[in-house]
């Protein structure tokens, strides 16, 4: 049974009314309409849906389009829920796919990596897809000779750097599985990873049948054991190279830059494995968004004529609290793309976001995904009218919806649970050592009435049009005088206000409404902190999203405590508001923002 956390319905409080149509040349020129047009679809929703209805056709042909194969696989998929294996007897081998063939083929002097390190006095470094393999072979022979064999588990705890792809990709080309701890984690939270994996060489500064391990990848949880997500070979053949070709239109003349760490999920698919398997040329930075300055960014777009570019909400509101004379020096207009993830992005930071890095018109990709997902599954296609804040719709091949307790679709305009009513090439294969919890944390809660449906463990709502927006985690919710509202929305109210640069909201306890909302509200640079200006915040979350959103209590930090991913820990802010232990804080980017928090 499902508790009444993970099933109740939330609130919709707001309406977006916005749309934006694809710009025509890019629409017509996509990748994808390229695709639709070879296969005689007319409309966008009219090939959503063929894909989806038809995903194991639709993933046969991506996985012959996308990868090579040694030996071809016999069949495109076994699933016995929740277990699925894809491309069955295929034998292929992601470094293959990522290096070999390239560099042995027309791209070998194509950049792969141009590494732009932190100091700026040092010069980028152009890595060609035929360097890219020297190094990879030099690595694997060392990993090799140092006794790492096929299934074991090499350690990685590395920085921004080339090594660190050389290093991944050396690692599945012998055939071992890569774990990789981000090089931000303290030495504890590397041993409790290394000791978890039973790690047989930690290394710091030839084919496989499709079901082989390719990395397990820890999430970055707040409290408890990590969870180990396994993946694996022949999934990631095909996946994340799909995937980034459709969503983000990758062409040969592209410069891709996805502002991720390689330590957490995004990195790995949007850094190495899938834009390497398309043979694109991918930045890579070293450092900080601020060093030496805000501009950064930009800069860096501009002297590599950037031309699509994906980052995640957190920093769009960092750069947007800076203001845009950061931007002003800068000529960004080599971008024809952009794209977001992590959290919902609030609308007001979409819009700032198309105007800032994308000259008032370019489309923006927010892409909805998880570690276990290994790839998007809910996105906008260049093609795709978008409304500012929605992930869109599922993309072709997944069929993702939104489930209420019962586990009905929801109707058009309210909230449920976001699942997947099907499996896909890239999803996790299971948790390192941890049967159980794998079955139960994604397959138990809608079990007894569909088999086989992942629990992603987010809300989600559709609104008349069936756009989705994305509300946040399902215990990220606020429960006022018996409405479910989502913290996500209240604070994207706040964000709303042209003061506002950032804004977490957790729900206190209260006797008669159950809880009420505190919001902690972080200013834009230049404006002065006030009682006044707290009362008007208040009263423009009411404007915007009605009496019952009504913040009880507003609060000015300086800062909130965050994940090293962006995201906002509203859990941790909430303990310490009210009093109670904060538990491990060791996820955190900026613990020092938690002392800061006063008790409310
Ligand atoms: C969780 C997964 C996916 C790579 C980075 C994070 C949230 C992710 C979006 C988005 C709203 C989003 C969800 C999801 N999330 N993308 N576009 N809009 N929320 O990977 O650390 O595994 O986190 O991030 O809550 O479940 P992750």
């Amino acid at each position: 049974m499902a508790d009444e956390k993970t099933t109740a319905k939330t609130s919709v409080l707001l309406e977006e009314t916005r749309i934006f149509e694809a710009p025509r040349e890019l629409a017509e020129n996509s990748n994808v309409m390229k695709w639709m047009k070879e296969k005689g679809f007319t409309t966008e929703r009219e090939m959503r849906l063929w894909c989806s209805a038809n995903y194991i056709q639709f993933w046969g042909e991506m996985a012959k389009t996308y990868a090579d194969w040694f030996e071809p696989y016999a069949s495109i998929l076994e699933w016995k829920p929740p277990y699925a294996r894809w491309f069955v007897g295929g034998k292929c081998n992601v470094t293959h796919n990522c290096v070999d063939r390239h560099a042995q083929g027309a791209k070998k002097d194509k950049v792969a990596y141009i590494f732009v390190p932190e100091p700026v006095d040092q010069p980028t470094q152009k890595i060609t897809y035929a360097m890219l393999e020297k190094e990879v072979n030099k690595f694997a022979n060392g990993l090799k000779s140092l006794g790492v064999v096929k299934g074991d588990r090499v350690m990685l705890y590395m920085p921004m750097i080339p090594q660190l792809p050389i290093a991944m990709l050396a690692i599945a080309k012998i055939g071992a599985i890569h774990c990789i701890v981000f090089s931000g984690f303290s030495a504890g939270g590397l041993n409790s990873r290394i000791m978890d994996a039973e790690a047989k060489v930690v290394v710091t500064v030839d084919g496989f049948y499709t079901e082989d391990r390719l990395f397990i990848l820890y999430t970055s949880g707040t409290t408890g054991k990590p969870k180990g997500i396994e993946h694996v070979h022949g999934g990631y053949c095909v996946g994340p190279a799909q995937t980034l070709h459709w969503v983000f239109d990758i062409k040969d003349s592209d410069v891709w830059w996805c502002t991720a760490d390689i330590g957490w999920i995004t990195g790995h698919s949007y850094i190495v494995y899938g834009p390497l398997t398309l043979g694109a040329t991918s930045i890579m930075y070293e450092g900080s968004p601020d060093f030496p300055d805000l501009g950064r960014w930009y800069k860096i777009i501009q002297d590599n004529k950037v031309s699509v570019f994906y980052t995640a909400p957190t920093a769009v509101r960092m750069l947007m609290k800076a203001g845009d004379q950061w931007a002003k020096p800068y000529d960004v207009s080599s971008l024809r793309l952009l794209g977001s993830v992590g959290e919902p992005i609030n609308p007001e930071a979409w819009m700032w976001y198309r105007n800032t890095f994308g000259a008032g018109k370019l489309p923006i990709m927010d892409t909805w995904w998880q570690t276990e997902t290994g790839t998007f599954l809910v996105s906008p296609l260049p093609i795709t009218p978008l409304k500012p804040g929605s992930a869109t719709f599922p993309l072709p091949g997944f069929n993702v919806d939104i489930l209420d307790e019962e586990a009905n679709p929801v109707p058009l305009g309210s909230g449920g649970n976001i699942v997947s009513a099907t499996p896909w090439p890239s999803m996790l294969r299971a948790f390192y050592k941890d049967t159980e919890r794998y079955q139960k944390e994604y397959w138990s809660t809608y079990w007894e009435i569909r088999p086989g449906t992942y629990l992603a463990g987010d809300k989600a709502m559709k609104d008349k049009d069936g756009y989705f927006f994305i509300q946040g985690r399902i215990d990220d919710v606020l429960k006022i005088a018996g409405h479910r509202i989502s913290n996500a929305e209240v604070e994207s109210a706040l964000v709303s206000h042209p003061k506002v640069a950032e804004a977490a909201v957790i729900g206190k306890p209260d006797e008669v409404k159950g809880e009420v909302i505190v919001a902690f509200v972080i200013l834009r640079t230049g404006q002065v902190e006030s009682e006044d200006l707290k009362k008007e915040l208040a009263k423009h979350v009411r404007t915007v999203l009605g009496p019952v959103a009504y913040p009880e209590t507003v609060l000015f930090v300086k800062d909130v405590p965050k994940t090293r991913s962006g995201k906002i820990m509203r859990r941790v802010i909430k303990a310490k508001a009210l009093g109670k232990p904060t538990g491990d804080l060791s996820a955190l980017a900026n613990p020092e923002a938690v002392e800061a928090i006063p008790l409310i």
